[in-house]
This record gives structure tokens, sequence and C-alpha cells, in this order.
């Protein structure tokens, strides 16, 4: 697999993004950490293990629905070659069962995984094999950046992969802005398909954010654990507990790191310390999820049109698959 790198000093701006937004997120008067800083190794080793308990349904669901209907997303695009684009491509496990998908319906497919990380693309490339229908061409980069340098380099038409309930992460501002950016960056009739988690009963999805082996605790105490690592934090993480909960109102899980006792804790690269009361939360993720009505209007306000939402037979997941609407009639 050809790699092509976008970015430079990943480590120097890394560890002072890193810095800067664990001094802002402890000093505000609700404390939060930002989700995107579970992923080091440990945690995306403990994110592996959540994906392969029962309760946690969103892979499995996602993996049976890309099983079923690889071949029917397949036949809704009509191109015979197109350039398949994944924004953070993981282990590329479920991508594959896509590509085959494609490739058994004739079609000829440049396969473009993106991911931040470099050691990401190199485990995917023992994965998912090249062949005369298949070309494989790595970029590590962010993934608006990415498209842009995709965009420039192929007029292909495009389907974007954003996979895995991702999407989740971002509140319902974020995701609109997130869309309108990848936008920009499509051409019309390009597509989209996108791993929404869909709105169910709590019970379901509080079970899936709080297993019973307690990886989601672990993931999300491992978070303290790596602002003591990389930023000289003195943490005591057995004096945190994990708190996960469904808010109907926002339609969204979210996860707490709860201070089980008043304490201070210093964190050397900062030079500071921080306060913590008694049961006193630290804000961590947001995981939303989505009615087949929210995807609608998703769409719609981001310049898209829903061609069909692929479903599991429980109706927990939904890969949506979207097409970029540019020309209106009264331009032409
Ligand atoms: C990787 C963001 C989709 O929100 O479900 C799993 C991360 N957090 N358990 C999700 C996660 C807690 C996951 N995403």
């Amino acid at each position: 697999m050809k790699i092509t790198n976008l970015i430079e000093n990943v480590e120097i701006n890394f560890i002072e993004d890193f810095a800067n937004d664990i001094l802002i997120g402890l000093s505000s008067k609700v404390k939060s950490i930002p989700s995107k800083y579970f992923y080091d190794q440990k945690g995306s080793q403990l994110f592996q293990k959540i994906t392969s308990q029962n309760e946690y349904y969103l892979t499995r669901k996602e993996f049976e629905i890309l099983e079923k209907e690889s071949t029917n997303i397949a036949m809704a695009l009509e191109e015979d070659e197109i350039d398949l684009i994944e924004l953070g491509a993981g282990d590329g496990h479920k991508s594959i069962l896509l590509i085959n998908g494609l490739i058994n319906k004739g079609k000829k497919v440049n396969y473009y995984p993106i991911d931040i990380s470099k050691e990401a693309l190199i485990q995917l490339d023992q994965n998912i094999k090249p062949s005369s229908q298949l070309k494989i061409h790595g970029v590590v980069g962010e993934y608006i950046s990415a498209l842009k340098h995709l965009k420039s380099i192929s007029t292909n038409r495009k389907l974007v992969l954003f996979l895995g309930s991702n999407i989740g992460n971002f509140d319902r501002t974020q995701n609109q802005i997130f869309f309108k950016k990848l936008w920009k960056n499509m051409n019309d009739s390009d597509y989209l398909l996108t791993g929404f988690d869909l709105k169910k009963s709590p019970e379901i999805m509080n079970s899936a954010y709080n297993d019973s082996e307690g990886f989601t605790a672990d993931f999300n105490i491992n978070l303290l654990t790596r602002i003591n690592k990389e930023l000289g934090g003195e943490f005591k993480e057995e004096l945190f507990e994990h708190y996960g909960s469904y808010n109907p109102i926002l339609g969204a899980m979210e996860s707490f790191l709860i201070s089980k006792i008043t304490q201070s804790v210093f964190i050397k690269s900062l030079n500071r310390t921080f306060f913590f009361e008694e049961n006193e939360p630290i804000h961590l993720e947001y995981s939303f999820k989505f009615s087949s009505t929210d995807i609608q209007y998703l769409a719609k306000e981001t310049g898209c049109s829903v061609i069909k939402d692929y479903k599991d037979k429980d109706n927990y997941f939904t890969d949506s698959l979207w097409q970029i609407k540019k020309e209106t009639k009264d331009e032409q």
C-alpha cells in the first residue's frame, strides 16, 4: 500500500494540543475532557474489547448490516469505478465487506483509508490485499485536509465512508458543520455512507455503555492514566468512578468520571493543581443517537438526499446512504 503523509511534526503538535485541551477542560466550571483523547494504544485496545462485549451492540450490528447489504449498496451506485474514501478506517474489518460487495458487482475500487494514525493504516494494510480490481492508497491526515487532497488528484465518483457511529461524538450543531465541510469537498452526486446508532429503549443503550466486564469504565479511567503518563499528572485512578447514562432530551449517551472524594490533583506540565469536590463530574463523551427523522433532517440541512437507510433486523443501527446535491435547476 502506498501511504501519503499530510502531516508533519504530529507528536510535537499533539502534545501541545493535548496539554492545552486538558487545561481548558479541567479549568472550566463544568469540567470536561475531549473524547478524541481516548485513543492512545491502551485506549484503542480497550475500545476493541468493548466492541466484543455482548452489551455493546453497535459494532456487531453494523457488521451484520454490511454483511447482508453490501451487494445492495453496490447496486445502488451507478458507476463502474469508484473512489472509496474511509474516514477513520480502523483495522478495515467492516470496510472489506463493502469492498467485496463492490468488486462482486464488477466495480473497480480505489480505496483510500484516511487515518490520523499511521499505525492504524499499517495494521489495515495487513488485513486488506490489493488486486487488479482494488487499488489501496492510505492517507495519514485529518479528514478534511485529506479529502481536499483527494479532490485534487482524482475525478472519479466518490463514496465517503464514515462508519461505526463515530458521528455520534459530535453534537447536533457540530455534526451539521462536519457534513457541510464534507459537502464542500465533494462533487455533485458523490455518495456518503454514515453509520448512525438509532434511538431505542434507554435500557439497551445504558447497558451498552456500562458493560458488565467493566471495559467501558477502564476505557474512561484510561484518560486519567494518559494524562498522568503524557502530562505528568498525579491522578489516583481509584478515586474516580465511571458513570454513563442516556439523556433522552439530548438523545445522547453521556459518559462521566465522578470524583469519589474531595481532592486536588497536580499536573506537572501544566504547572497547575485542579480541585475536585466530592461527587463532582468530569464530562468525557457524548454518543448521539438518531431517529430516521433526525437523519432525514440532517441530510436535508447539509445539502444531501437520503438514498436508503440500511438497517439491521432489530432497527438498532443504520448505515445511511446519502448523495451530494449541488446543482439546482435555478443555477443552470
Ligand atoms: C467509537 C465513538 C462510536 O460512542 O459508541 C464506546 C466510543 N464510548 N463505548 C461510541 C465508545 C464508550 C464509541 N465510538
